[in-house]
């Protein structure tokens, strides 16, 4: 039973730290991980209404798609800042590259790079100065400009002067193709003139407004065509002043708006490619063929269509926020079915570890109560030993009493015979003229009588140790001359073994409380051993001194040859004998 709990602690413990790994990985498993491509869109610079519709027109065809793993990143219209962008990323481990070189020359060398290195490409909006890319898509910046010629031909009816206000940077593709397309168009009219081309409508295009007569502003984006349009504005020139944008974005404020509401004459559609970008990567993530070379289309918007194009233009959006708004419940219902299939999974898990439990449990009850009773056929077995033992002890114990019993009856029996063989002995040993030899005879007798009756008397001492009926009897005496007597008895036999034996005491003459009989017993005892054990030419001292108060203590030191610690241990146990046979 005390066994199993530790083991029991055991399993639990790691059934449940078992269980939290599998629900933390259950958990990963369905947080993430179910991306299969990694598509990185590299931005030159993200800071402006077109570019940011561009992405937005990206997440909405992203939202279909999410096995897709979106990076994305801002130059800020820096081509050294967008080569290092495309560099980490190309180390980060892409599938596919959608970029839109900030300028030209830079850019083409990092992008051919990609390209080798096998990672598909695709440029949007911008060009680069080689093939070294998958697929390009965007509108033709050159008719673009072209578009923008004809139109500017047709409201100056061939004849006027022009300023043109490029995008930036000079190095990008668009300036350059939307200047040359322009050109290409007013060259065919010789009453046009392009009276500057300025990239910014900073002070000195104000300057060339207020000074000279211009009839046209050919500005390269939208967002130019409304700084124009302010300045002209200031100087009061804006109703004389045509102006033609470019982006038309139907966004509030921007290219369409400013159309309908007269700001700028027309706007060249320019779309941003963002979905079409998209798109185009999942089909070259799924090896479907595609177009290399995807030109979106464009047009002119002016006063004559864009009622019908804002129109039309209304609807789409309102169609893509109610497609967002699906998109958004569909989301929702995922995450909602993501998160119940978890709560399935952990409550299946948590059933699944209850059982193991449960039998880990079932199993180490019982365990237990196997335990249990073996303990308990133990316990019987000992308490059977131990009755066994107490009923053993009781027999020796009667057995002893019996013993001790018949010793004391014997002893009784022998004192009287005793008594009467020691006074017919001392009455003839009174006789004057007894022979010696015959004396000598009698001294011996008497001698191994005397010590019969000791031993006798001993036997009945020992029955009252027992029964705890000895009693001390005290009397107040000269202890030096009581022990100096004793030692008379071994008077003979020392001398004959030549030993030196003192009494030496220091309190000579003391009288204190001792019990005559039993201090007897007890020196006799210790000086008949010592006798014993002493070899000849030994020294035998019973040294008697005082303690403190009325104390004495009386020792006997000899040269005899000691006892062993462990004899000494049992020295006071009855009738024990130690390994050298020695009584005690
Ligand atoms: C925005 C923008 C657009 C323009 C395009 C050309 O950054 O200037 O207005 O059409 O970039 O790359």
């Amino acid at each position: 039973m005390f066994a199993c709990r530790p083991k029991l602690t055991f399993y639990s413990g790691s059934l449940i730290v078992v269980s939290a790994i599998l629900l933390l990985l259950a958990a990963c498993s369905s947080n993430g991980g179910n991306h299969k491509f990694t598509v990185a869109f590299s931005q030159c610079t993200g800071g402006d209404d077109w570019r940011r519709t561009m992405s937005t027109e990206m997440k909405r065809e992203l939202s279909f798609h999410p096995e897709i793993e979106f990076i994305y990143s801002d130059a800020e219209a820096n081509s050294e800042k967008q080569i290092a962008q495309i560099r980490e990323m190309m180390k980060a481990g892409i599938d596919l590259l959608i970029v839109t070189p900030n300028e030209v020359e830079p850019l083409t060398p990092i992008i051919g790079e990609v390209y080798e290195s096998g990672i598909p490409v695709i440029l949007v909006d911008r060009q680069i100065n080689s093939r070294k890319f998958t697929v390009h898509i965007g509108a033709s910046n050159f008719e673009v400009g072209q578009n923008a010629g004809s139109y500017a031909a047709a409201l100056l009816k061939g004849k006027g002067r022009i300023l043109e206000i490029a995008g930036l940077p000079a190095g990008a593709s668009p300036p350059i193709d939307r200047h040359n397309g322009f050109i290409d168009i007013i060259s065919h009219y010789p009453g046009m003139q392009l009276v500057g081309k300025f990239y910014s409508a900073g002070e000195e295009e104000r300057q060339l407004l207020r000074d000279s007569t211009i009839d046209l502003i050919y500005a390269q984006n939208d967002f130019m065509a409304r700084e124009a349009y302010e300045i002209c504005k200031k100087l009061g020139i804006e109703k004389r002043v045509k102006i033609i944008g470019i982006d038309g974005l139907s966004i509030p404020g921007a290219g369409m708006e400013m159309v309908d509401k007269g700001i700028i004459a027309a706007t060249v559609l320019y779309p941003t490619g963002g979905q079409e970008a998209i798109r185009t990567a999942v089909d070259i993530l799924e090896h479907k063929p595609v177009l290399a070379e995807q030109e979106l289309l464009t047009t002119i918007i002016d006063s004559t269509n864009i009622r019908i194009t804002r129109l039309q233009n209304e609807k789409v959006t309102a169609q893509q926020a109610d497609i967002d708004r699906r998109q958004r419940k569909i989301e929702e219902q995922e995450l909602i079915r993501r998160n119940q299939s978890r709560i399935i999974w952990s409550v299946s898990f948590v059933l699944l570890l209850s059982l193991i439990l449960g039998l880990v449990l079932f199993y180490a009850l019982r365990n237990n109560r196997k335990i249990s009773r073996r303990l308990a056929a133990k316990n019987a077995e000992i308490e059977l030993q131990r009755n066994q033992l107490i009923e053993l002890g009781q027999q020796a114990r009667e057995a002893n009493e019996e013993k001790v019993n018949f010793f004391t009856s014997i002893s009784h029996e022998l004192r009287t015979p005793l008594t009467l063989i020691l006074g017919p002995a001392d009455e003839i040993m009174a006789h004057p003229r007894l022979p010696v030899s015959v004396r000598s005879q009698l001294g011996l007798m008497k001698k191994n009588a005397m010590r019969l009756l000791r031993l006798v008397n001993e036997l009945m001492d020992f029955r009252k140790i027992e029964q705890s009926k000895m009693k001390i009897r005290a009397a107040e005496q000269d202890i030096t001359a009581f022990v100096t007597d004793i030692t008379h008895a071994f008077a003979a036999v020392v001398a004959k073994k030549k030993i030196s034996f003192e009494v030496k005491s220091q309190v000579e003459g003391l009288k204190v409380w001792f019990d005559v009989n039993m201090l007897d017993k007890i020196l006799f005892n210790l000086l008949s051993n010592a006798v014993k054990y002493t070899g000849e030419y030994g020294f035998i001292h019973v040294v008697i001194n005082r303690i403190e108060g009325e104390m004495v203590s009386v020792r006997v030191e000899d040269s005899g040859v000691g006892m062993e610690p462990e004899t000494m241990e049992h020295a006071f146990d009855l009738f024990y004998q130690g390994e050298d046979g020695r009584n005690k």
